[in-house]
């Protein structure tokens, strides 16, 4: 085993030449990265893959290319924009986040200042004062967890074993390019130390590994058994009238808050009658897994007969399948008539959400 001081200098060698080319990332020693394009990848990235996120990414940065654009943008086109990436918290926290920047002086540079905004907590607030203003902060995701627990052959299970490896990553990280070191240590785990058959063969700092020593590389770290998520079941309405489909805004507060829906009971036991009466026949089932919970949704359809007493009628012209939240694709996925525009699952495909997620949505 070779000296671990020596393992900054060789992982950050080895990102100059290695380091992933993503949208919101300044070439290795390329000068300052933009503040608003660090925040708005971090909290994009909060438990959402990188693949996911680059298209998204993409698309808020041409509609709104400062902090200020997207202060000034309306919230309800900010969570259209946002539908399909989960964990809708996130989105209202943007705006309120971009609103409040827009009337300081600018992001603030230390940790400290960043964690007072809102939507802002300890993993990004470190995040973005290492990469945005080379502070010298340690950024713990799940990627960096994996590799540190190989690193140093740490076989207490997760999530007992945060604290420690935490407290290992910070001894690691260097003074000066700690931005840089912390990419390069979730670069390492995305694309060479990955969960499973780690390529242990061509990773720049195997000297030093200890679970690649003892032979356990591939079964770290451990994790704790995870509990079984309890089933929740509800009902949701898709009524048709005259080439529109009637639809709410979701309450603020609570799951998918402020998300463009179909009416629904409550998910929490609570009940909510039908939004209109109309002849409900019931179409389907859409299954759906939230952090502390799985919910079972029925789906009902029918022609409304009826003036709803809950929601607004969009008609297809205007309605987009893509400003609903994944949930809501899959139940107008069944009931989408003919007529309608719009694929339930325009342009974005597949689960963007990285397993287990942390916070609720
Ligand atoms: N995940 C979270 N932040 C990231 C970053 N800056 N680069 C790559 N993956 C990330």
């Amino acid at each position: 085993m070779r000296d671990p001081r020596v393992i900054p200098t060789e992982l950050l060698a080895w990102y100059d030449r290695h380091a992933r080319v993503l949208p919101w990332r300044m070439p290795p020693g390329g000068g300052a990265a933009d503040p608003y394009r660090v925040w708005l990848s971090e909290v994009m990235l909060q438990q959402t893959t990188v693949a996911a996120v680059k298209s998204y990414f993409q698309r808020f940065t041409s509609l709104w290319p400062t902090v200020h654009d997207l202060a000034a943008a309306e919230d309800a086109q900010v969570m259209a924009e946002w539908a399909g990436l989960g964990y809708y918290a996130r989105a209202r926290n943007l705006v309120a986040c971009a609103r409040a920047v827009a009337a300081m002086d600018g992001f603030p540079d230390t940790r400290e200042g960043l964690a007072a905004l809102p939507g802002i907590g300890a993993y990004t607030s470190a995040a973005i004062a290492a990469i945005a203003f080379d502070r010298p902060e340690t950024v713990v995701d799940g990627n960096v967890e994996r590799v540190v627990a190989r690193l140093f052959a740490v076989e207490t299970p997760l999530p007992a074993a945060k604290p420690e490896l935490v407290a290992l990553a910070t001894r690691l990280t260097p003074p000066r390019r700690s931005g840089d070191f912390a990419q390069a240590m979730m670069d390492l785990g995305a694309t060479i130390c990955t969960p499973r058959s780690p390529a242990c063969g061509i990773c720049p700092i195997i000297p030093h590994c200890a679970a690649r020593a003892q032979g356990i590389a591939a079964d770290l770290p451990r994790k704790a058994p995870k509990k079984a998520k309890p089933l929740r079941r509800g009902i949701v309405w898709i009524g048709f009238a005259e080439g529109a489909v009637l639809v709410e805004t979701r309450p603020d507060r609570g799951l998918l808050g402020g998300t463009l829906a179909f009416p629904s009971t409550g998910w929490d036991g609570s009940d909510l009658p039908p939004p209109a009466s109309a002849d409900w026949q019931e179409i389907g089932l859409v299954r759906h897994v939230f952090t502390h919970f799985a919910l079972d949704l029925t789906v009902m359809s029918a022609p409304l007969t009826a003036a709803p007493q809950r929601g607004s009628l969009a008609p297809f012209s205007e309605f987009r399948p893509s400003a609903l939240p994944g949930l809501m694709r899959k139940a107008w996925a069944l009931a989408r008539p003919e007529t309608a525009t719009g694929s339930a699952t325009t342009g974005r495909r597949g689960k963007p959400w990285r397993n287990p997620p942390q916070s609720p949505a």
